[in-house]
């Protein structure tokens, strides 16, 4: 298994560009099974989740080419199969994506109920109500979802949920309504900047889709859908964690295809903590730009609440915590999207943060210096964090387990390196760690006060997401 090893300290300088976004390929590869045309996407990086999904799609009968420049084409040749194996759904829960597409041109799809992860349950009711709204049948049969219908039929859905809209479920019925008889009206969906990607794909697929990006998206189905071409956007979250990156390390880092208009929450933060975010085109009104990202080392403490888009992304907050942890003063962090997301809390402690935890609040009080110690990755946006942590800390840090990063970040210790950072991977050669050792989610402080991170053990275990 591989680790990072990084001397932290090292100032960033530099230029990048960002690379395709995760979150909305995902939705994207699955939206081929709409069509036996040829789906052909640019600007996909290879990363695990990419190919974990590709896998899946390989078994639904999508012949699948990678090309060697970030192109992926994909092309269903085969629509007999419906059964979805529960060995690639519990690699990835967004393999859920799948199902919305599948039911719509199949009539059928079977697919592995996905667990919980590691910050929490993970419900996917929505996804179901909605798909049930539309005309499907939907049993439950030995840990897997099976639905079934004949030609879905256009309705009303209101896709809200206790924590907000649901970001898959919104992909998994606006694209299952592409193909249904009707008008689909989904009340409450997610305004992600993934949901416009799709619904921009699926048009070009000869789709019918309005108000994508905003809470209320009308689709009037369509016989059929056809083949495209489509450039996947920007990882926002990515662009994200380099911002911090630089800040963080007093930087000076340019970043090319900076998704801006999606990361206004969190480029007004940067701006609050003190950090220099600054156009490099000052007339650029893209959607993506080149941004300057600097930094003078003072930070200022600030208040975040992570909520639905156009709010401040869950994706980011653990992020942002590294930030927070070297400010100067108290910061709040309020979790509303996944409560339990905190997995990073414990290991960031252990390179000197001072972090309290009550329930889905963190108050970050902000140190001097972080140090470097050896720990461990136990999820994706949690492993970003320890990275970014490790970049400002004195010494070394070891991060072990850095597949969660590989999931979501392609050759990040290649990026890092070119802006001057001392980070290399490396092959773990001794027995992996005791099971006892997996981080975990810190227990909920009950009662009044607040309670250090190092009087609440034992920790519980938790599995990956
Ligand atoms: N929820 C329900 N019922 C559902 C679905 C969701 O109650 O049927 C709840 C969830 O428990 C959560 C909230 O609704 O509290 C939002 O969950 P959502 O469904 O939007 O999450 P998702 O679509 O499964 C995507 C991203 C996540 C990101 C969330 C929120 C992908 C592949 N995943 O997940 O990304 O955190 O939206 O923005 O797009 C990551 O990249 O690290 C990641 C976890």
């Amino acid at each position: 298994m591989d680790y990072f090893r990084i001397q932290g300290g090292r100032r960033l300088n530099g230029r990048i560009s960002v690379e395709g976004a995760k979150n909305a390929a995902l939705p994207l590869m699955a939206a081929s099974l709409l069509t036996t045309g040829r789906v052909k996407l640019t600007n996909v990086g290879p990363l695990a989740d990419i190919k974990n999904l590709g896998s899946l799609l390989e078994r639904l009968g999508v012949a699948i080419h990678f090309g060697d420049d970030d192109t992926i084409t994909l092309h269903t040749s085969d629509e007999s199969c419906v059964e979805t194996p529960y060995e690639i759904v519990k690699t990835m829960r967004a393999s859920i994506c799948v199902l919305g597409p599948m039911l719509a041109r199949r009539g059928r799809a079977v697919i592995s109920m996905p667990g919980g992860c590691a910050f929490g349950t993970r419900p996917i009711d929505l996804h179901l109500k909605g798909l049930a709204k539309l005309g499907a049948k939907i049993e439950m049969d030995g840990g897997n979802i099976i639905a079934t219908c004949d030609r879905l039929k256009g309705a009303t859905i209101f896709l809200g949920g206790p924590n907000g809209p649901t970001v898959l479920g919104t992909a998994n019925v606006m694209s299952a309504a592409t193909l249904a008889e009707g008008r689909t009206v989904i009340e409450s969906a997610a305004c992600e900047p993934e949901i416009v990607d799709l619904a921009n794909m699926l048009n070009r697929m000869g789709a019918k889709i309005r108000g994508a990006g905003s809470p209320r998206i009308i689709i009037d189905g369509v016989e059929a859908l056809g083949g495209c071409e489509h450039r996947v956007m920007p990882d926002r979250i990515v662009a994200g964690t380099y911002a911090i990156a630089a800040a963080m390390t007093n930087g000076d880092v340019t970043i090319d295809d900076f998704p801006y208009d999606s990361l206004l929450a969190a480029v007004n933060h940067l701006e609050e903590v003190g950090v220099h975010v600054t156009k490099v085109n000052p007339n650029d009104e893209d959607a993506r730009c080149s941004v300057r990202i600097s930094s003078n080392r003072v930070l200022r403490p600030t208040i975040i609440t992570t909520q639905p888009h156009p709010g401040f992304p869950t994706d980011l907050q653990a992020q942002f915590m590294a930030l927070l942890s070297i400010a100067d003063g108290n910061s709040i962090i309020t979790e509303k999207i996944y409560t339990e997301r905190f997995l990073h809390v414990a290991e960031l402690s252990r390179m000197g943060a001072q972090v309290y935890r009550q329930g889905s609040t963190a108050v970050i009080s902000g140190v001097r210096h972080l140090h470097g110690a050896p720990v461990m990755a136990s999820d994706l946006r949690a492993s970003a964090c320890l990275v970014l942590a490790a970049l400002a800390a004195e010494g070394e840090t070891t991060i072990s387990r850095v597949y969660h990063l590989d999931r979501g970040y392609s050759g990040m210790e290649r990026v890092l390196t070119s802006l001057g950072a001392d980070i290399e991977r490396c092959k773990e050669t001794k027995a992996e760690p005791a099971e006892d050792a997996v981080p975990a989610m810190l227990p909920s402080i009950r009662g009044a006060g607040l309670t250090s991170r190092a009087a609440q053990e034992p920790l519980a275990k938790t599995e990956g997401n």
